[in-house]
């Protein structure tokens, strides 16, 4: 029998469905230290991750390790350049945290539009004397302008609730969309400077890559409506936190809400301090039900990377085909 670590805690029944095809290491316990990571892949065929850094000396300290499964859409932990030299296969979960996430995104963009979290922490510290006209103003999502960075499936989910808001949908992207898509979404291809000098509430839901590091830092905050929003649930490093920390101090934007941070899980102390955020730990996708559906979709790339089960071989989400049926290097 093949073996694998699953290096996360995860559904005990998506274990056990693992177990029907391979001798299976479990770590339930605290994220695995790279020493130890690679102490315990050292005789295994297969692994399922969720963020574990899997770059060229993991994978030669594994060398029967063939295919890597990712329960995450985002792979910027796995150095894929890595993965082609060594011919080992690495697959994410894409498509069924769209809605999900797109639904956490919008709650986190009202929350620090409407300042939701700040007013609830000011209420729950006893501070609630009497109703005030200009208590906790906000600012409206209905009929104004959103930014999002970034148009893949998960942006175009944004793109499709703002139709309700009736709001001006702008975009930036790597590359413009088809523009049926556009021409659906009733989305406006802008430069990055135009999204930010126009956008009430910019998103970001873009994947890390070296080239989108700080995407957004002092000089993209400058650029930024004092009245405007930034939400991100994208990835730690797409954003400068200390120069957002500092935007957010100084009131140049009104208000963020993030899901993921430099450095998660730690984050940065200064955005402790300031009330002007929402901050959640890196729950975007977190339903049952599609928390359930990635750690599935994981599992059937698992199973089927690894040649057995009803797609033995055709894996359902390859990052990197191309090393599919070569032998490991
Ligand atoms: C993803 O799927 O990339 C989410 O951010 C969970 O890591």
């Amino acid at each position: 029998m093949q073996k694998i670590l699953v290096a996360r805690s995860i559904f005990p029944d998506v274990i056990d469905r693992l177990k029907q095809y391979f001798d299976v290491d479990w770590n339930e316990g605290d994220v695995l230290p790279a020493d130890e990571l690679k102490r315990r892949l050292a005789d295994k065929d297969g692994a399922l991750t969720a963020g574990d850094m899997i770059d060229a000396g993991v994978l030669a300290a594994a060398p029967r390790l063939r295919v890597v499964s990712n329960m995450a859409v985002g792979y910027n932990n796995f150095d894929m350049a890595a993965f082609n030299a060594a011919n080992v296969l690495g697959t994410n979960t894409p498509d069924v945290l769209n809605e999900s996430t797109a639904d956490f995104g919008w709650a986190l963009m009202m929350a620090a539009a409407r300042r939701i979290a700040e007013a609830e922490h000011w209420l729950r510290a006893g501070h609630w004397q009497k109703w005030s006209y200009d208590g906790f103003l906000g600012s409206d999502l209905y009929g104004s302008t959103l930014g999002v960075i970034g148009m893949g499936r998960i942006g175009q989910a944004l793109a499709r609730r703002a139709q309700g808001f009736d709001m001006r949908v702008i975009y930036h992207n790597r590359s413009r969309v088809a523009p049926q898509i556009e021409a659906e979404l009733n989305a406006e291809y802008v430069s990055k400077q135009d999204l930010l000098r126009r956008a009430d509430h910019v998103v970001l839901v873009l994947p890390y890559t070296k080239d989108n590091h700080h995407t957004i830092g002092a000089p993209e905050l400058a650029l930024m409506k004092p009245s405007a929003t930034l939400t991100n649930i994208a990835r730690g490093g797409i954003v400068d936190d200390a120069a957002l920390a500092d935007a957010l101090r100084d009131r140049r934007i009104a208000s963020a809400g993030l899901d993921v941070f430099e450095g998660e899980p730690q984050l940065h102390p200064a955005l402790l301090d300031v009330p002007n955020v929402v901050l959640t730990p890196h729950i975007a996708s977190a339903t049952e039900a599609t928390r359930r559906a990635m750690a599935n979709l994981a599992a059937d790339n698992l199973i089927a990377g690894l040649g057995v089960g009803p797609r033995a071989g055709q894996p359902p989400n390859p990052i990197n085909p191309d090393v599919l049926g070569k032998a490991r290097s």
